[in-house]
């Protein structure tokens, strides 16, 4: 049975939608959530769902990226992880940090990769005029929200869509793209998926 750790900056709706997921005969378990903001609302969700909990404040860190990572490294490895599931965690992480978890770290961003790494990813498909926007899942690498596509799905942008309605439409693939995407890595299938 594979361990999960999930890390979470907010909501937490994808966390949310791993955790359900794995029951039964689905080759792993949730074995710990953790945020860098300890008001995370997906904190609670987490515990509410039996999962143990943590958070590392990133705030009193500043810019020592490393030392927030070191306690950040100390709760993760407690946990044995077979699989790290980034879902909305919002800090950027360090190339020596990914390369500790390389191959067993996922995340989920807000756009069809490569297209719009980074933030805004909504508006700034609006913008360009797309005529689709979507969700990737993408093993992590030390290149931000560029590691290898394991799954992606797409939504239409419609006329009058601004950045809330797209973002509602596309989380709402999001939490039938990731569930779908672990579960295939956890088996160790790691051949995309095109929702
Ligand atoms: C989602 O849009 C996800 O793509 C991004 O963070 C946002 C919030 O995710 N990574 P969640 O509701 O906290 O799971």
């Amino acid at each position: 049975m594979k361990r999960v750790v999930i890390l979470i900056s907010g909501g937490g709706s994808n966390m949310v939608r791993l955790a359900e997921s794995m029951v039964g005969d689905h080759p792993a378990r949730p074995v710990l959530v953790g945020a860098n903001d300890p008001t995370a609302g997906g904190l609670e969700k987490a515990a509410s769902m039996g999962i143990e909990t943590f958070s590392v404040d990133h705030r009193p860190f500043g810019k020592d990226r490393a030392g927030f990572e070191a306690q950040l490294a100390l709760h993760l490895d407690k946990a044995e992880p077979d699989i790290i599931a980034l879902a909305g965690f919002m800090r950027i992480l360090t190339p020596d940090f990914v390369r500790r978890y390389a191959g067993r770290m996922l995340n989920i961003h807000p756009s069809l990769l490569p297209k719009y790494p980074g933030l805004h990813t909504h508006a700034r498909a609006i913008a360009a005029g797309d005529a689709e926007a979507g969700a990737t899942v993408h093993e992590v690498t030390a290149d931000l929200d560029a590691g290898p596509i394991l799954g992606q799905a797409r939504v239409p942008i419609l006329p009058d869509d601004d950045a809330d309605r797209l973002a509602a439409r596309v989380l709402t693939q999001e939490h039938m793209l990731y569930p779908a995407v672990l579960r295939r890595f956890a088996a160790d299938n790691r051949s995309p998926l095109y929702m």
